[in-house]
């Protein structure tokens, strides 16, 4: 199988994740921070461990402010509604996941938020002067991708982070499609809330992901339950990471995230960006017609600037075959996996003029490799020469 869909979840995870998962199951498997046990300190300390290693990956002075969820999605909604309070108005953009849209289009429809949401321009980015034309007096949240999951396109956060903070406002960048990926500084980026998942590039698995909750976010619990101590206090405790982190988490999971993190911290984050820009230019120089299919800009940026200020997905159409189509006939016929539709994100296609049906999306990660890639290509030839004759 050749398996192009990491931004979805990577795969295969590498092996010391697989290895760290198995070992930790097998020796230490008790509840973090409940038991006064050998064993469940050990976990505690694996957890803090890992905490740590993503503070350190992201730039964070305050590891106990790395706060573990099950996924971005839980992160985004604990930041959204752990932050927002009623009137506030809050400025989006177009290229949003659900994640972040829906929750605030839920909001916005009871009545308790206003919201803005910003176009993106034709280099699908977007503009941090419309981010500051947006601002009201009661705009407390600017919540915005930091690379897009359609587009691939890298965000200007640091530009949009320092408008926020000259007007009072939090930022909250989605790094769902960048964490491990691209650089992240969340102090220089003025980031003050950082959305990651641990299953796409941090290599870890599914269940995983967490929350960077910088000094100036004054956040509630969005999920209040047991922390292990203190438990005489009738409610959430104030201290990080008690705070957000109410219930057992997932231990096992935490254990091969640490080692993903591990490899991305031991490589560095900028080799894997170039590795993942490179693979996309050798599928694109491999193709026989590139200049067939349908790139909605991605082309010129593959092959003149070697992918700069993208992350390594692309979407493509295939003229003659709906994007569905394509990604089952690559799934039947290649055994290649591809991820076609709308990605969750249907006003990133609205932008791009894609919707409803979407693009097919070929998203990279670490362990894909030049063959794979040239394979694909050759694959993607077959099929869109097989056009003319398609009913
Ligand atoms: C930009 C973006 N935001 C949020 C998410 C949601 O991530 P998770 O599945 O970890 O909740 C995704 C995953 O596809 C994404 O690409």
């Amino acid at each position: 199988m050749i398996y192009l869909d990491n931004a979805a979840t990577s795969f295969p995870k590498p092996e010391p994740v697989l290895r760290g998962m198995d070992a930790f199951v097998r020796t230490s498997a008790a509840n973090p921070g409940r038991s006064g046990h050998r064993r469940a300190v050990e976990a505690e300390a694996m957890i803090d461990a890992t905490r740590l290693l993503l503070a350190r990956l992201f730039g964070c002075p305050r590891p106990e402010r790395v706060v573990f969820t099950l996924n971005a999605t839980d992160a985004l909604n604990m930041a959204i509604k752990g932050i927002l309070r009623p009137g506030d108005h809050v400025i989006t953009s177009v290229l949003e996941h659900n994640s972040i849209s829906r929750p605030l289009n839920q909001m916005e429809k009871e009545g308790s938020i206003t919201l803005t949401r910003l176009p993106a321009d034709a280099s699908h980015l977007i503009d941090p002067d419309e981010v500051a034309r947006a601002f009201t007096p009661k705009t407390r949240l600017v919540a915005v991708t930091h690379a897009s999951n359609v587009t691939g396109t890298i965000q200007p956060v640091a530009a949009i982070g320092r408008i926020a903070r000259e007007r009072d406002a939090l930022l909250l960048a989605d790094a769902s499609q960048s964490a491990g990926i691209v650089p992240i500084d969340v102090e220089k980026d003025a980031i003050d809330l950082l959305a990651f998942t641990g299953h796409k590039a941090l290599l870890g698995p599914t269940g995983t992901g967490g929350l960077v909750v910088g000094e100036r976010a004054v956040i509630a619990p969005w999920r209040e339950g047991g922390t292990g101590g203190d438990s005489s206090s009738p409610v959430q405790p104030s201290e990080f990471p008690h705070r957000l982190e109410g219930g057992t988490p997932n231990v096992f999971g935490i254990a091969g995230l640490r080692e993903g993190v591990k490899i991305l911290l031991e490589r560095g984050v900028v080799s894997i960006l170039s590795h993942e820009r490179e693979m996309l230019a050798v599928f694109y120089n491999a193709l026989k017609e590139p200049g067939r299919y349908s790139w909605y800009g991605a082309d010129r940026v593959i092959a003149e600037k070697r992918g700069e200020g993208r992350v390594g997905l692309v979407g493509v159409n295939l003229p003659g075959f709906a994007p569905a189509e394509t990604a089952a006939i690559l799934d039947e016929q290649f055994d290649i996996a591809v991820r076609a539709g709308l990605h969750c994100a249907p006003y990133a296609h609205k932008h791009l003029g894609t919707f409803p049906q979407g693009t097919v999306r070929l998203s990279v990660g670490l362990l894909t490799t030049a063959d794979e890639m040239r394979e694909a290509a050759a694959a993607f030839d077959e099929v869109a020469a097989s056009a003319p004759s398609h009913a």
